[in-house]
């Protein structure tokens, strides 16, 4: 039986800053930030979204009705989470008006949550072939103003409805997996924002990728002429660059000159948003099936980081129709059509919250869902 992403769908909030803009504010060459690390833009959530309204966002996007029937499982993937004890997941449940009859919950690891989420869907439709399962991953990258990850903060979900009928991505069941106890990043729970080793995390990032892609070519038999295209967790844009550099040398040149190209292509969505965490990677997914020549059939390799940390290496066959099965005109015009804030304006709202006993005023509002109210210390959330 095949089994794989059936649909993916993408949200990121409407604001935005420019990195040059951000650069210049912190007294940084603007080329550091736009070659040295890779990004254009970085999306700013406002006060009334989080991984919660943003999941909702990107789900909204591709759910049927049909589907909604169809769900035997919901797994949200986030380290942004909106609560220490109920999952976000649950906050869907209403939102989307899913049924009751479904397994919700949320997955915690770094940037790794949401794969963790589409291995254990791929099992659940291997056990439950006609049921479908809906996989976000949600995500807001707070590292605080002037210090060195700000550059790499961003925001956004990626909605993934895993099938028996993958037509985006077939998962091939090949993948070669990794954890060990680093202290790369973190974010304790009294903090709002990251804490990180950067370079360190740099550094552990490349050799779990280096790791496992020796192992992963032992178990399975491959080399990299079997890939059209590598795709990374972006944390930035250079990172993925700066682990596939490992393998210069190691195969042809044309091959290596090749995997470069279609990593430009992974990252010109990732480029305008910047981290969404867990996210990252299936946003690289997406901006390269929607801007890359790949064909059905092309086999793609992905490599899944999460800081603390958890590796893996696995592979995908691109499906019969990949393209009618993304929302392309969608995800191009919510990218497109964002408004420019200003470095004060985003440094104001990253400093703002919604208190206990406070609303939201709705015609504030610019997407379908949105943190309403806070009472009684609960999270409130409605639709437009
Ligand atoms: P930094 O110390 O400000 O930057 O922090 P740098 O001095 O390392 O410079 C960055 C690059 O810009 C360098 O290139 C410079 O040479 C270059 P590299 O050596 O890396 O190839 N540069 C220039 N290029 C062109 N023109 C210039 C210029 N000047 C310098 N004028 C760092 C950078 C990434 C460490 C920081 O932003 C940070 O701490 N970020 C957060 C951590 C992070 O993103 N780590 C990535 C790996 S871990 C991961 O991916 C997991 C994560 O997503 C979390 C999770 O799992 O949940 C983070």
């Amino acid at each position: 039986m095949d089994i794989g992403i059936e649909k993916i769908g993408f949200y990121t909030p409407k604001n935005y800053i420019d990195i040059v803009e951000l650069a210049k504010a912190r007294n940084q060459e603007p080329d550091k930030f736009t070659i040295g690390i890779g990004q254009d833009k970085q999306a700013v959530p406002a006060v009334y979204e989080d991984a919660v309204t943003m999941a909702a966002e990107a789900s909204h996007q591709i759910l049927t009705d049909d589907d909604k029937k169809n769900l035997g499982l919901l797994i949200v993937g986030s380290e942004s989470s909106v609560d220490e004890s109920k999952a976000a997941a649950l906050f869907l449940i209403d939102l989307l008006d899913l049924p009751e009859n479904i397994r919700a919950f949320e997955i915690k690891e770094a940037c790794y949550g949401a794969t963790a989420g589409l291995q254990m869907a791929t099992d659940y439709i291997a056990a439950h072939p006609d049921k479908k399962a809906l996989v976000i991953a949600s995500d807001i990258a707070r590292y605080g103003i002037n210090t060195p990850g700000e550059v790499t903060q961003g925001a956004g979900s990626v909605a993934m409805v895993v099938s028996a009928n993958p037509q985006v991505l077939k998962l091939e069941g090949k993948s070669s997996f990794m954890s060990r106890n680093v202290g790369d990043f973190w974010r304790p729970t009294f903090s709002k924002t990251a804490f990180a080793r950067g370079k360190y995390s740099n550094q552990i990032y490349i050799e779990f990728f280096e790791t496992l892609w020796k192992q992963y070519q032992a178990e399975f038999s491959v080399s990299a002429d079997d890939f059209k295209a590598m795709l990374f967790h972006i944390p930035y844009t250079k990172m993925g660059k700066k682990a596939m550099r490992t393998l210069q040398g190691k195969i042809s040149d044309a091959k290596y000159a090749q995997l470069e190209k279609e990593y430009q292509a992974s990252i010109l969505f990732g480029r305008q948003v910047g981290n969404l965490y867990t996210g990252s990677l299936y946003l690289g997914l997406l901006s390269y099936l929607i801007n890359s020549d790949v064909k059905s059939a092309d086999q793609l390799l992905l490599f899944s980081y999460g800081s603390g940390a958890v590796g893996e290496l696995y592979s995908g066959i691109v499906g019969d129709d990949f393209k009618a099965n993304i929302p392309v005109a969608e995800i191009k015009a919510l990218l497109s059509d964002r408004n420019k804030i200003s470095i004060a304006d985003y440094e104001d709202v990253f400093q703002q919250s919604i208190s206990d006993g406070e609303s939201v005023d709705p015609t504030t509002v610019s997407g379908h869902f949105y943190l309403s109210e806070i009472k009684e210390n609960e999270r409130i959330y409605s639709k437009k």
